[in-house]
This record gives C-alpha cells, structure tokens and sequence, in this order.
C-alpha cells in the first residue's frame, strides 16, 4: 500500500503531457544527451529527471535540497541530471516498479567502482586520490563522505575533523593530547591544514607545495623569511629538522628536550669562541638560544643575536 499512491502519481506524471510535469519530463530527457553521450551507454529517454525519483523516494529527494549535487540541475542550462548523475538512468528501475537491480546501488558497489563514479566528475581537484595511501588502502570517498547523510555545511563527511580521522587513527590521538601540541581537538588547526587525504605527491598525504615549509610558513608566517642572513638548517632540513608537527612532551613542539642537544646535533662542540669558552661545560651552561634568539633568521645578525 505504502508504495501504491507515488506509483499512481508518478504514472500521471508519465502521462501528463501539456502539464508542468510533462514539460520537467521532457526537459529530464534532454540534458541527457551530455550525460549519456559522457557514459558512452545509455539512450536518453532512459533519464527520467529528480521529480520522477522524488515521487517514491520523497524523503531523500526533499533533504536533497540543501545537498551541493542540487547544483548539478543546474548544468546544461538547467536540465541537468542529480539523482541519474550517480545512479545511472531511471527508466527501467522506475517502469520495474522500483526494481533495485536495474538501478546503481552504490552503497553495494566494490569501493573501486564507487571511487570511479565520484571520480567521474571530481579527479580534476583530487587528481591524486587512486594512488594515495588511502586509495591503496581500500578507504574509499564514501569512507568519508556520506551523499544522503552526510553533514551539507561541512563537505558531506560522516563525522567533522578530528573525530573522523581517529576512528581509524587512534595511534595519532595521544600526541595531540601531549602538554605541546597543535590545536586540533580544540578546533583551532585542523589535520586538513597540512595533510590532504585525497593524496599528494609527498608522503604521509603531507599537501604538496615547491617550498615545503611553506605548510607550515602559510601560519608562521613570521618563520618564513627570506632573511638576509638564514639559517641554513630551516631551508636544507625544514621545519620537521627541529619541530615535531602533532605533538610534543617538549616546549616548542621540539624535537628533543634539551635545546643544548638539538643545535649540537649540527655544531659540537661549540666552544671555540669567547663567548661560548666562558660557557663551556656542555650540559649546565646556558641554553643557546638566550643569545642565538632569532634561531630562524635574522635580517641585522649574522649569528642569530637579534
Ligand atoms: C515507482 C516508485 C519508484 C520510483 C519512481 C523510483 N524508485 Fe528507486 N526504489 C523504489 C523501490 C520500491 C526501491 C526498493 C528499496 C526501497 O524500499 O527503498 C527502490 C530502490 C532504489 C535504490 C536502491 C536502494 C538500495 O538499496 O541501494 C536506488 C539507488 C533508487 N531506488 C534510486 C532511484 C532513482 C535515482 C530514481 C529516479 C530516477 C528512482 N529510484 C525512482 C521505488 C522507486
Ligand atoms: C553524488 C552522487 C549521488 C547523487 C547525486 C545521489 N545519490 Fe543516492 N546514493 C549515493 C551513494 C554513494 C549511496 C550509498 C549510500 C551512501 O554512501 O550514503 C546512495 C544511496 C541511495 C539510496 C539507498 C538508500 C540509502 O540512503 O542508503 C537511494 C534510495 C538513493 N541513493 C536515491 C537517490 C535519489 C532519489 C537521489 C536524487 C534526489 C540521489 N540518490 C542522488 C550517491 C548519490
Ligand atoms: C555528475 C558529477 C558528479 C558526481 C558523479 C559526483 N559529484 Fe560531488 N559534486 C559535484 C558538483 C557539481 C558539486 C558542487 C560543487 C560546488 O559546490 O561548486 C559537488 C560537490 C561535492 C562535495 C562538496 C564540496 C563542497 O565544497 O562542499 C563533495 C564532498 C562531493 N561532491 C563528493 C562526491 C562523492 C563522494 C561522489 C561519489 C559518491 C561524488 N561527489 C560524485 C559533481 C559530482
Ligand atoms: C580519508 C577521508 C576522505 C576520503 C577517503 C575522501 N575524502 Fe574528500 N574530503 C575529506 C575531508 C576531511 C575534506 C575537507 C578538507 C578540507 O576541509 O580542507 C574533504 C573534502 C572534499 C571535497 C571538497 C573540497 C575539495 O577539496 O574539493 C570534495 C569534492 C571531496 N572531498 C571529494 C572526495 C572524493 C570524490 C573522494 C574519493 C575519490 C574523497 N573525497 C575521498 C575526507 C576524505
Ligand atoms: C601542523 C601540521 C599537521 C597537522 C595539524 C596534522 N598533521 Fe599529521 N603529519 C604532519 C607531518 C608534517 C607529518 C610527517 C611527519 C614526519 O615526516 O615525521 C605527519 C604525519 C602523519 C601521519 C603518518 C605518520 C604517523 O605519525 O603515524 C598520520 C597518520 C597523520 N599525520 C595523521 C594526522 C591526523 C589524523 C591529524 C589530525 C588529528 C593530523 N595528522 C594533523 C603534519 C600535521
Ligand atoms: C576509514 C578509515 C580511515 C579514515 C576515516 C581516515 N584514514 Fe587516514 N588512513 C587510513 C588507512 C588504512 C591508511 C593507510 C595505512 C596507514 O598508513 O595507516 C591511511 C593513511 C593516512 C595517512 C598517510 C600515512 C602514511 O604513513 O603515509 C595520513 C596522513 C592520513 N591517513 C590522514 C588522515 C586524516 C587527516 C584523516 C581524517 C580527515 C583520515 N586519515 C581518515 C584509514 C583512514
Ligand atoms: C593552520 C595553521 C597552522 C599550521 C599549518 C601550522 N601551525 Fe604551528 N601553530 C599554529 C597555532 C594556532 C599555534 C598555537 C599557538 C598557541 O597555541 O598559542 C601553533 C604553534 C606552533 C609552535 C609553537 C608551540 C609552542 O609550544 O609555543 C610551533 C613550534 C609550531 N606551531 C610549528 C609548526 C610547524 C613545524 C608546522 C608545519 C609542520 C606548523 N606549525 C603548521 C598554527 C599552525
Ligand atoms: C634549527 C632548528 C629549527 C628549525 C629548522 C626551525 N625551528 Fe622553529 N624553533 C626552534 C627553536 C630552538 C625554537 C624555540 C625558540 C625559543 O623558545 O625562543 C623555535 C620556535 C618556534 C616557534 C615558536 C615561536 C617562535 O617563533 O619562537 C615557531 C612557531 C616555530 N619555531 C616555527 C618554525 C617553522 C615554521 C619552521 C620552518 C620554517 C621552523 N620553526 C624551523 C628551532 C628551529
Ligand atoms: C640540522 C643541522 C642544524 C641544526 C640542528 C642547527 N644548525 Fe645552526 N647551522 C647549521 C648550518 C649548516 C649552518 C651554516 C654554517 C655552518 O656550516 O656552520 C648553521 C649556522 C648557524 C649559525 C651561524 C654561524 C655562522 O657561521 O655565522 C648559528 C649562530 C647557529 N647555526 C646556531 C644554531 C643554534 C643555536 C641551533 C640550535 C637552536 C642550531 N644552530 C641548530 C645547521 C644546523
Ligand atoms: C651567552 C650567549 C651565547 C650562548 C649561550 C651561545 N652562544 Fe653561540 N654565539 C654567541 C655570540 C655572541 C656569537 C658571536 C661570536 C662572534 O661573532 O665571534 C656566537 C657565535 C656562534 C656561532 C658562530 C660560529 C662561532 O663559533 O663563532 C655558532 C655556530 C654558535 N654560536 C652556536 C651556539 C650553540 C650551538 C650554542 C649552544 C650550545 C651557543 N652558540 C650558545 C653567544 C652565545
């Protein structure tokens, strides 16, 4: 019973002609022509247009509204397909009396040919995304993303950031809970600042750009440079040379807990000048960067004192 009455509409619909319906029909039918000759398989009369579909599945159609896809009906001078541009042509499902074997059940499809749908149409930004580790891992876009019950204000995910990347990072939550750390779980710095889960051309999904630590030099900006005297560790190591990106036991995000420690990785011993003979016993002395205090760089001293 539940399904008699949109079957019966749906058939006036269907038949209506002249009416408001008949002209969305016809309309329905010819974006298809892009759309089919795109598929390279379907005739276009097999499209049906979103008020056909809306007729049974009233309940998706109407969240559909705020859904970004809406956009696409605005494609090809507005006939353009939403619900067939995923699920493929309607006709047969539709005319089957909702015969679900006659239409795309993309939540019962391999996550590689869900992958290629989406990516029919979104390998222009994420041109990477198959060869990423998530891809090789098998998480798919609607790992992520949910069409229908994802959040429309917030990229269609299935959970906001960071939530979502600890349901399958629970090893990378503790250092975000570290005494250091960058904000994520308060909301401040999200892990999409720096990664890009769709693949990039570095590892760890790290977003790709020609000077590395321009990831984190985008925020830092003060970090940057160019200087006129650099430091060279912060162009040939990077940023990751001293810092730690999650999290941290050690102020400052460093590396390791004694600063003494870490610039003497590169400059011990460092004893040979006045300034530091009169520090020299290594451990207890001073830390150096009470002098060297533009560690990044500095535009005035060629030694970092100001
Ligand atoms: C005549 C009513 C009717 C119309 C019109 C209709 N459907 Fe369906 N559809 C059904 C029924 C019945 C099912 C069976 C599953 C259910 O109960 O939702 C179904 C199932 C589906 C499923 C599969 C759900 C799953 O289990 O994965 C998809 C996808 C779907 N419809 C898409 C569409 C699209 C797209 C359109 C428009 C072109 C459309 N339907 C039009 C009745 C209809
Ligand atoms: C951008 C692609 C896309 C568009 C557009 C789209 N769907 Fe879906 N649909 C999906 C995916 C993917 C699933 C599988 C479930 C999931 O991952 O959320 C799905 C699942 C469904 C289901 C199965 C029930 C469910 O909620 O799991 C129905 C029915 C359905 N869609 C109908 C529609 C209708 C009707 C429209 C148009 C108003 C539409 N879809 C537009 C991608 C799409
Ligand atoms: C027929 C082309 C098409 C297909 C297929 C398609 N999309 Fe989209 N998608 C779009 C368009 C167009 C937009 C709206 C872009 C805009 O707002 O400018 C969009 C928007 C999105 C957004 C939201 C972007 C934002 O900034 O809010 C996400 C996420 C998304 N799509 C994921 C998917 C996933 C996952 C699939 C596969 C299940 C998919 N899309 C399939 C065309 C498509
Ligand atoms: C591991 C989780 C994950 C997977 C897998 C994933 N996404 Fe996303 N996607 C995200 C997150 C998180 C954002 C928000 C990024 C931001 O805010 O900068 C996003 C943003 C987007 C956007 C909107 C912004 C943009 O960059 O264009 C689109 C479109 C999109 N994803 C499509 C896809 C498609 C298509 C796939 C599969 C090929 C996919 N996503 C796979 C997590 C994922
Ligand atoms: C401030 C930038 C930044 C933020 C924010 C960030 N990451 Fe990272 N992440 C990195 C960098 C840089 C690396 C590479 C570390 C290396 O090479 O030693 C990395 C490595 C990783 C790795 C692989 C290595 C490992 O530690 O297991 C995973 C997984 C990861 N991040 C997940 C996340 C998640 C999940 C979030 C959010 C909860 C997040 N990241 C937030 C910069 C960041
Ligand atoms: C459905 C589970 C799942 C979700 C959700 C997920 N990931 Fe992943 N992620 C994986 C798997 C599996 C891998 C590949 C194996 C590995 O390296 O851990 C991976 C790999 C990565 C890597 C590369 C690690 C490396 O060693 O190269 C980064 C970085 C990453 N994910 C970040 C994120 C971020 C950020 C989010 C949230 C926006 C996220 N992931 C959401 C499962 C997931
Ligand atoms: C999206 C912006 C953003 C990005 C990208 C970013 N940071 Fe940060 N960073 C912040 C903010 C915000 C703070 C915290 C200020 C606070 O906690 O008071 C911070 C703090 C720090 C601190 C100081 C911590 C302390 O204890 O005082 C260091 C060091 C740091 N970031 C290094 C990095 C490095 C290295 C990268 C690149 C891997 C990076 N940041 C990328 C926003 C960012
Ligand atoms: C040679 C080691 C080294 C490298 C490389 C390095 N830093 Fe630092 N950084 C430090 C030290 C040491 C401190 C602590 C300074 C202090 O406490 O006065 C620091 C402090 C910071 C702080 C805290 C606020 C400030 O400016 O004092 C930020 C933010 C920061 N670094 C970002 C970066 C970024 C971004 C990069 C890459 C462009 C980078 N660092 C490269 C050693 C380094
Ligand atoms: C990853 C290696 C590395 C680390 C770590 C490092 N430096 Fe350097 N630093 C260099 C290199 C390379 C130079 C270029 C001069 C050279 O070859 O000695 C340099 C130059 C300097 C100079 C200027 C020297 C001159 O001849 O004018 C000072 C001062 C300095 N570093 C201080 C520090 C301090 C303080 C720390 C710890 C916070 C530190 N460095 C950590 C590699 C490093
Ligand atoms: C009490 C202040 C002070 C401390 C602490 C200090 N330095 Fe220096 N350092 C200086 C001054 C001042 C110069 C410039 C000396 C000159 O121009 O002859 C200098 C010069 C340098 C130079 C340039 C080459 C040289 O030897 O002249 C390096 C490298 C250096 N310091 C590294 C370090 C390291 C590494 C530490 C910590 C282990 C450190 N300094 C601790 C004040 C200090």
């Amino acid at each position: 019973m539940k399904r008699i009455l949109p079957y019966l509409a749906l058939i006036a619909l269907l038949s209506g002609l002249s009416t408001r319906a008949g002209y969305l029909y016809a309309a329905g039918a010819k974006q298809q022509a892009a759309v089919a000759q795109k598929a390279n398989a379907a005739d276009p009369a097999d499209y049906l247009g979103s008020d056909v579909c809306a007729t049974c599945h009233a309940e998706i159609a109407k969240k559909f509204g705020d859904n970004p896809h809406a956009k696409l009906a605005l494609k090809h001078n507005g006939t353009g397909a939403t619900c067939e541009s995923c699920h493929g042509p309607g006709r047969a499902h539709v005319e089957g009396g909702g015969d679900v074997t006659k239409i795309k059940q993309l939540g019962k499809m391999s996550t590689k040919d869900v992958d290629a749908t989406c990516l029919g149409c979104h390998a222009g930004s994420h041109p990477n995304f198959l060869r990423s580790p998530h891809a090789k891992a098998g998480v798919g876009c609607t790992s992520c993303h949910s069409i229908h019950a994802g959040d429309p204000e917030d990229k269609l995910l299935t959970a906001s950031q960071p939530k979502l990347c600890y349901q399958c990072h629970t090893d990378v939550k503790p250092a975000f809970d570290m005494p250091f750390h960058h904000k994520v779980n308060e909301g401040l710095v999200k892990c999409s600042d720096c990664h890009d889960v769709h693949g990039t051309f570095g590892n760890n999904n790290i977003k790709s750009t020609a000077d590395q630590n321009m990831i984190c030099t985008k925020c830092h900006m003060e970090n940057r440079g160019p200087f006129v005297y650099e430091h060279p560790a912060v162009k040939a190591e990077g940023c990751l040379g001293c810092h730690t990106p999650h999290g941290s036991q050690n102020a400052r995000l460093l590396n390791v807990p004694n600063i003494n420690q870490l610039c003497n990785q590169c400059h011990s011993p460092v004893s040979a000048s006045t300034m530091h003979s009169m520090n020299a016993g290594s451990a207890d002395r001073p830390p150096c960067i009470t002098c060297h205090t533009m560690i990044h760089g500095s535009n005035i001293n060629p030694a970092f004192i100001r």
